[in-house]
């Protein structure tokens, strides 16, 4: 029987109307969240994400501020940039768009950001707390695929839980969080023997690798449940067509936009053996702007010792 695609986008709407029920009830006691995003420079993907995430911030009533800042800017300065939002009143959380120019520092950057309004959760005392078992500000992806299992009852408990991918990001947090789930939890990566074998020995498998439909049927245990954090574009023809066939929607994207997003998991193999599979585009990546909205809400209670 084929695999149940699970919604992202449906999910991330009941999670975005908890959020605005709770940022109703804030602003009722005269407290509202807010969101500031730091853009490096003008790449067109990263300006659209944070786009996203402003327009997503309105529609729910948290405060939201859009820092755009030159892509010649030194670490030095960009660490200033962060300093005065760490300082800002009104700001509960801060993300800084990822990937920054190459001459900024990346970690510099991240472990700048005051850890209270680390809504990315990537500071290193987050994610030793995260390591620790601690409340904490979580990554947005992993926790992102923490909220789609638990809401579509996928059972973690005792699970073999396989994680492909060992991203400071993705990867390793996620590993965490199944584990304080209660899953067995292997990690697997580009240097594992026998990927394939490893991967099927899950009941629970997140592809993050980053590879296009490196998962294909093969990696997957019958009635496994997939899910796909990967976004890669496909911007050849005849890769659509190779990986999607005849599916006429992604067909008519294709020749709309010149690209079209694919996931780590090749759905149309895959779909044959999973029980249940994230869709890419629709399944991961809704979810990371939803629990970004949350984990704002989160900082700005506990910032406000609320
Ligand atoms: N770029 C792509 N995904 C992300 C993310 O989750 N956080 C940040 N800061 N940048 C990103």
């Amino acid at each position: 029987m084929a695999a149940t695609f699970i919604n992202g986008t449906k999910i991330a709407d009941d999670i975005k109307q908890e959020v605005r029920a709770e940022v109703d009830q804030l602003r009722k006691n005269g407290v509202q969240p807010g969101l500031a995003v730091v853009l490096v420079g003008d790449d067109a993907a990263s300006s659209a994400y944070v786009n996203m995430k402003a327009r997503t911030c309105e529609q729910l009533g948290i405060l939201s501020r859009k820092v755009v800042l030159p892509s010649a800017i030194t670490t030095e300065d960009l660490l200033r940039e962060v300093g005065k939002l760490n300082e800002d009143p009104l700001i509960d959380g801060i993300l800084v768009q990822l990937p920054v120019p190459k001459q900024v520092n990346k970690h510099a950057v991240l472990e700048g950001v005051d850890p209270q309004k680390d809504v990315d959760g990537f500071h290193s005392g987050n994610l030793g707390s995260l390591l620790l078992g601690h409340e904490t500000l979580v990554a947005c992806t992993p926790l992102g695929v923490m909220e789609l299992l638990r809401r579509s009852n996928v059972q973690m408990e005792g699970a073999n839980a396989v994680v492909l991918g060992r991203s400071d990001d993705v990867g390793k947090p996620q590993a965490i969080l199944l584990m304080h789930a209660n899953a067995t939890v292997t990690i697997c990566h580009s240097k594992t023997r026998n990927l394939a074998e490893v991967c099927r020995q899950a009941d629970i498998l997140v592809a993050a690798i980053g590879r296009t439909a490196l998962v294909t049927k093969d990696f997957v245990k019958p009635g496994a449940v997939v899910i796909d954090v990967g976004t890669n574009k496909v911007s050849s023809r005849a890769e659509v067509e190779r990986l999607f066939g005849g599916d006429e929607a992604r067909l008519s994207d294709f020749a709309k936009r010149g690209y079209v997003w694919a996931g780590d998991v090749d759905e149309r193999s895959v779909r044959e053996v999973a029980s249940m599979m994230t869709p890419v585009p629709g399944g991961v990546g809704p979810m990371t702007i939803a629990v970004l909205m949350k984990n704002t809400i989160k900082a700005a209670r506990r910032r406000r010792g609320i």
